[in-house]
């Protein structure tokens, strides 16, 4: 088992709610004193990840190993963890002190005696309050609350509270410490100061620390290693740099920052061709090959180009819709014909600006096309609750968002705890599996209307591409043979189609 120096392993752990596998075979090795996020949309089993190396849930299949000890069944309280949860509970009318000292008044630790005849004994004391003392300040040194050690909880703001509950969860100088999305509560900049101090106190304390969040931003600054999730699954581990740099697929490059992907063709000998254009790349994959491309927003290279000039043929010729002044850089969205590409620099143009685009070859990272669905991460929703991709309108399940939700009569989505989200706009991922799209004759006789791109047979049956004229792909498998450049219509059913939003979904909570 496990890598040297490794103090969890999870091996093919799967989590079963109700006949739904929520945690789905994951495999996983932390080492001793790095510092993991698991980083996914709400939903995809982060929690109970967590709650299951806590030993608060029991895997259904799988096993989980401590310092090489099978604990899969071990309860909580006999394994050297401790979390801090997203509602951490204080004792709003204890001080500081007596709140991070609560456990430790109560516990016992063993001791040996030998009694008269000579036999020892194992027997079980209480903490000194010499012992207690020691080990309080230290939590709150860690911390950085030896001050107020005073306080009355109710006094403090909500960045030190949180402070009080991480050292609550470290006075019992745990091996690891859990930390479920621990800054939820905060705003936003108190959000960022804690980022950077709970990275202090990780190089302070020296122990192993498991952290969840939805937010890319946070896992990016403060891992060592970053486990991107989805819908139970490990996407890919790795350090923040590989993931952001080297994403192994269109989910994991989305989740993580800000991209443009879109989907291309291998055109030639290293030359990729999206946008309408050929680019020089650096990655040798088959000629016609499908491909996902990612190209990062500070990657792309802007120049402006002198009012009526010609653009040269080879250049990449876009016109500035918005802009954005971030700071340190511009964000522009430049238009290249239909589609758009998301462009960050410190030079300044302006709205409407002609500009040549271009991306060095090893900026443009190409990604083999998972070809078990089609994935739009660019799609959203409109104001009839229906989703939007390229420009083909589909009728859709906004239930399938959040589980035990229902849409109420003014076509908000009403979670099952009563939140209204209002989903106007709102920009999702949408998967479509290959074989949930059904072909036939013709145009207007299905949801979108499309030209047959390419067939490729696959065995037994045929892969088919079909493209919009708005150059979205469908990709489908049918049994038939099907000519490239027939008209046909395609129909997808509402339930087959499944979203993920983009980003946190709680930013589309309304007052109710
Ligand atoms: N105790 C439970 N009973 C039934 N379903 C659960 C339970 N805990 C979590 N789930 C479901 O499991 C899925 C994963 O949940 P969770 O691990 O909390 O996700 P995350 O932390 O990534 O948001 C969700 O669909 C959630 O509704
Ligand atoms: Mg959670």
């Amino acid at each position: 088992m496990g890598k040297e120096n490794c103090i969890i392993s999870l091996q093919g752990v799967s989590k079963v709610f109700d006949g739904v596998t929520v945690v789905d075979d994951i495999n996983l090795d932390i080492t001793k004193g790095e510092f993991v996020t698991f980083l996914g949309p709400s939903g995809c089993g982060k929690t109970t990840t967590l709650r299951m190396i806590a030993g608060f849930e029991t895997p259904d299949k799988g096993t989980i190993y401590l310092n090489g000890q099978d604990v899969t069944k071990v309860p909580p309280y006999k394994r050297p963890i401790n979390t801090v949860f997203q509602r951490y509970a204080l004792f709003p009318h204890y001080d500081v002190y007596d709140n991070v000292a609560f456990g430790l008044k109560l516990k016992k630790i063993p001791y040996e005696v030998t009694d008269r005849k000579g036999n020892k004994k194992i027997k079980l004391r209480k903490l000194t309050n010499k012992e207690i003392d020691e080990k309080v300040s230290r939590a709150l040194r860690i911390v950085d609350l030896e001050e107020l050690e005073d306080r009355d909880i109710s006094t403090l703001s909500g960045g030190q509270q949180q402070r009080v509950a991480i050292a609550r969860a470290i006075v019992n100088n745990p091996q690891i410490l859990l930390l479920d999305e621990p800054l939820g509560a905060l705003d936003l900049k108190m959000r960022k100061e804690m980022q950077l101090e709970l990275k202090e106190m990780h190089k302070k304390l020296g122990i192993t620390f498991i952290y969840v969040t939805h937010d890319q931003e946070e896992a990016l600054t403060m891992s060592d290693t970053i486990v991107v999730m989805k819908s139970g699954e490990i996407q890919q581990i790795g350090s923040p740099m590989d993931i952001y740099n080297e994403p192994v697929n269109a989910y994991v490059a989305n989740f993580i920052g800000e991209s443009n992907i879109y989907n291309a063709t291998m055109a030639g000998d290293r030359t990729v061709r999206f946008l309408n254009h050929a680019f020089d790349c650096v990655d040798d994959f088959p000629l016609n090959e499908k491909v996902d491309v990612v190209v990062r927003p500070e990657d792309v290279v802007i120049s402006r180009l002198p009012k009526n000039t010609e653009p040269n043929k080879d250049q990449l010729v876009g016109r500035i819709d918005t802009k954005i002044f971030k700071g340190v850089h511009f964000e522009y969205v430049v238009m290249v014909g239909k589609s758009e590409v998301l462009v960050q620099t410190t030079k300044n143009h302006n709205v409407d600006d002609l500009v040549a685009l271009s991306v060095d070859p090893e900026d443009i990272q190409i990604m083999k096309k998972d070809i078990t669905t089609n994935l739009y991460p660019e799609a959203w929703i409109n104001n009839k609750n229906q989703l939007i991709i390229g420009e083909s309108v589909f009728d859709v399940d906004l239930t399938s968002l959040l589980k035990g939700s229902k849409v109420d009569e003014d076509g908000y989505l009403v979670s099952a705890e009563g939140k209204k989200y209002d989903l106007k706009d709102a920009d999702v991922i949408a998967e479509i599996p290959l074989n949930a799209i059904e072909i036939i004759d013709g145009f207007d006789n299905g949801n979108v209307n499309g030209i047959i791109a390419s067939t490729i047979y696959i065995g037994d049956h045929y892969q088919i591409m079909v493209r919009t004229s708005e150059e979205e792909d469908f990709i489908l498998e049918s049994p038939y043979t099907w000519n490239v450049d027939d008209a046909v219509s395609l129909i997808i059913p509402k339930d087959k189609i499944k979203l993920t939003v983009k980003g946190d979904i709680s930013k589309y909570v309304i007052e109710a």
